[in-house]
């Protein structure tokens, strides 16, 4: 880990050297973000919005807008955040760059804990922390020149970047593939993507460590979101910077995610690396956000009919359903989706999901099969292919697990009495942890049988 420290701090140039303020800053970064290391921690955060009415503004109610999420972001890594629109993805990155006051839990970053830090406290990490905003029309002052915009963050934190600020403008200007020459120029000259690339410039100019960056693409024409993206991924190699990408569909961060984490409803309900995420998604929902995204795959011919169609609007999160939220438009759920939340369990290495009846998985709760109404209408969107398959997937998952489980009984059961062993030997087959014992049955039964699984134990005899 302190190898790849080094590594780190070597790739990031200076770029706000000639104060103390960015030398320290720098030091820091050095010290603290070796990759791979966790970089920042939310645990149990929440965000509800009071809902008030009448004279006395009464609250009466709350947006559970974010409702208890967990996870964390690695320094070097993208963590890309997808659901559809309402389920908490903008509040969840306001909260943790601090412009939203969380209403529980708590937001780490490099260890301390910053979730109640005020303006003073939060002034150091203000440079650390950045965010790329969703609008590029409506987040840049129409008033003031690029230069001011990209050069506002020196000003408000103090600091005099080698050379001046109007110099190191430039340099980031040129950075994100802008003429430095347009210094000068107003917001309005700007075509949408160039004003993105103003909104990516802005955040760069401190160095920071982490860019939250908030459907950076989803204002812009297809055609320049590649561009974007693209220029987001090669800084991010050129800069060592590490991003939380949030979208609300998966084509924008399938290319440059290292991790997904799916929303719905104020919650994480998948959080899985990419390839995993891809190859098996476990929750019903990703299933059927991944069925929407377009996969230029020939091999896919059937691909279209795949498609999973959800039934009806994300409901309130004011209200929110009970059980597990998605109940209401799953096609697999059952009475305790219903009545009991799934936890977000790593069911998989590297791999966690809130879900009773995971796909790709064995189900859950087996004696548990009758659909809800609800359940059964949802059905009749997804195409018979995809129930089909989901079926045989979770099937075959479960008699593996199953022959399994039965052959390290039979093991155990070996272990304990001679007699049994020999069937022990039959099932052995089936499982790894079988086949130590199976080997270990070749040695004449005895009393001291219980040591024979050991190679050790074989050796002493
Ligand atoms: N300041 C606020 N006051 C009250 N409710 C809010 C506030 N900000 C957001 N909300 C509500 O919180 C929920 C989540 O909003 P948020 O903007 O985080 O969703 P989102 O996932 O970013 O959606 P989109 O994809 O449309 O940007 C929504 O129901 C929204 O109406
Ligand atoms: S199967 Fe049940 S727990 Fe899983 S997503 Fe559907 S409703 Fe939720
Ligand atoms: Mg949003």
């Amino acid at each position: 880990m302190s190898e790849n420290a080094e590594d780190n701090a070597v790739s990031i140039p200076a770029q706000s050297d000639g104060t103390q303020a960015a030398t320290s800053a720098t030091a820091t970064l050095t010290k603290d973000a070796g990759a791979g290391e966790i970089l920042l921690k939310v645990t149990g955060l929440q965000k509800h919005f009071p809902i008030k009415k009448g004279l006395f503004q009464r609250q009466v109610g709350a947006v559970r807008a974010v409702d208890g999420i967990d996870f964390e972001v690695r320094a070097g890594e993208t963590l890309g955040v997808v659901g559809e629109s309402g389920c908490g993805k903008s509040t969840m990155g306001r909260l943790i760059t601090r412009l939203l006051e969380p209403t529980a839990g708590t937001v780490e970053f490099e260890g301390k804990d910053i979730t109640h830090l005020g303006v003073g406290g939060m002034r150091p990490m203000r440079r650390d922390v950045q965010m790329i905003f969703q609008d590029p029309y409506s987040s840049l002052n129409p008033r003031h020149t690029i230069g001011t915009i990209v050069g506002a963050p020196f000003k408000l934190q103090g600091v005099t970047p080698e050379g001046g600020i109007k110099k190191e403008v430039q340099r980031l200007l040129s950075v994100v593939g802008l003429n430095p020459e347009h210094y000068n120029r107003y917001p309005h000259e700007f075509s949408g993507g160039q004003r993105q690339r103003i909104g990516i410039a802005r955040a760069l100019a401190l160095n920071p460590k982490l860019v939250v960056a908030d459907e950076p693409v989803s204002a812009l024409d297809v055609s320049i979101q590649a561009q974007v993206v693209n220029l987001l991924d090669d800084l991010q190699e050129e800069l060592g910077l590490t991003y939380v990408i949030i979208a609300h569909d998966l084509s924008v961060v399938r290319h440059v995610s290292d991790r997904i984490a799916v929303m719905y409803l104020g919650k994480i309900v998948e959080l899985a690396d990419r390839e995993s995420l891809y190859k098996a998604p476990m929750h019903p929902y990703t299933k059927a956000l991944m069925s929407a995204v377009p996969i230029p795959d020939p091999k896919r011919k059937n691909a279209k009919s795949e498609r999973i169609l959800l039934k009806g609007d994300v409901p309130s999160p004011i209200s929110p359903p009970s059980g597990c939220r998605f109940h209401t438009r799953c096609w697999k759920a059952t009475e305790i989706c219903r009545t009991t939340e799934p936890p977000l369990l790593e069911l998989k290495p590297g791999q966690r999901v809130a879900c009773h009846h995971p796909e790709n998985f064995e189900d859950q709760a087996p004696q548990d099969t009758v659909l809800l109404t609800a359940a059964k209408e949802a059905a009749e969107l997804v195409a018979d292919e995809v129930l089909a398959e989901s079926a045989a997937t979770s099937a075959a998952v479960a008699a593996e697990v199953a022959e399994i489980a039965e052959a390290a009984e039979a093991a155990e059961t070996a272990e304990e009495t001679p007699a049994a062993a020999e069937s022990a030997d039959k099932t052995a087959a089936a499982a790894e942890t079988a086949d130590e014992t199976a080997e270990a049955e070749a040695a004449p039964a005895s009393p001291s049988a219980e040591n024979s699984s050991e190679p050790e134990g074989e050796g002493k005899k």
